[in-house]
């Protein structure tokens, strides 16, 4: 590659220096300890209006990210190294089947989500996996962890109906042995607040291999109200609209 700038001491010890930025990394010195697997329902998901998402959704749990954590708090930022081009054509079908952008099905235009989430999460891996492997990594983890399996073994289906947050998390905890994180998403509609299932988080240890307790357990999911229930939101249909706050018609033109 061309000549490269190198601003922060940290950048050192990058050994491979292809593609480096200019731009100093927001956030250099930072070690993680463990990685968290967050994995999202997309139909909840596209119950947020500013996620214009596209008709034809996954009907499985699919990749939001894989996120290096220290002491259960997020990293980000650790460097600027890019993802060298061609990364993502030898991961083409595994990456738009498990890690889809859901505003559009075009594989060129999707790769600003993966982009982003190397620039954002995956670069705080720097270390243990350069993108390739992150990559590959984060397919892997979700190939093997299929949460709606899971759910289904305890009877829990998107069908619409509610569940407590505790069935839930019991259910994941029944295969994996150990405790997910749950974050829930709130739609307001008609002046009324229904709580829907939005991701399920898996946590691991520092290279991403051994599952772990995640440290905290809920988020937005009227944890506080005692018994408070969860809806998990079904595969798209005209009386649960998926698309009801962008697009009226556009749930009934979903398989
Ligand atoms: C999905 O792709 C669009 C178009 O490239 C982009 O604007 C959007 O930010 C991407 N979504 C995510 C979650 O990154
Ligand atoms: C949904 O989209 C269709 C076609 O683009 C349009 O005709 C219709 O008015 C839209 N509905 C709403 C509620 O925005």
């Amino acid at each position: 590659m061309k000549s490269v700038v190198i601003f922060g001491l940290a950048l050192l010890t990058v050994s491979n220096c292809d593609n480096l930025d200019a731009d100093p990394p927001k956030n250099p010195k930072q070690k993680h300890d463990s990685f968290k697997l967050a994995l999202q329902w997309p139909y909840s998901s596209c119950k947020n209006p500013k996620l214009k998402c596209r008709t034809t959704i996954p009907k499985q749990f699919t990749l939001h990210g894989l996120w290096p954590q220290e002491n259960g708090v997020e990293l980000t930022y650790c460097t600027t190294h890019k993802i060298p081009p061609g990364t993502f054509g030898s991961m083409k079908d595994d990456l738009m089947a498990y890690w889809p952008n859901l505003t559009t099905d075009n594989f060129e235009k999707s790769k600003s989500f993966w982009e982003y989430q190397w620039l954002k999460h995956g670069s705080c891996s720097f270390e243990n996996l350069e993108p390739i492997p992150y990559f590959e990594k984060a397919i892997a983890l979700v190939k093997a962890n299929n949460l709606l399996s899971m759910l289904k073994k305890k009877g829990i289906e998107p069908l619409g109906q509610t569940y407590t947050v505790k069935n839930i998390v019991n259910a994941v905890k029944a295969v994996t042995s150990h405790y997910p994180n749950v974050k829930c998403i709130v739609e307001v509609k008609d002046g009324k607040s229904t709580s829907y299932l939005e991701e399920i988080h898996l946590c691991f240890d520092d290279e991403a291999k051994v599952i772990r307790d995640c440290p905290y357990r809920f988020s937005k999911c009227m944890e506080s109200q005692p018994g408070s229930k969860v809806r998990i939101a079904k595969f798209s249909s005209q009386d649960d609209a998926i698309f009801g706050s962008i697009n009226g018609t556009a749930a009934a033109a979903a398989p």
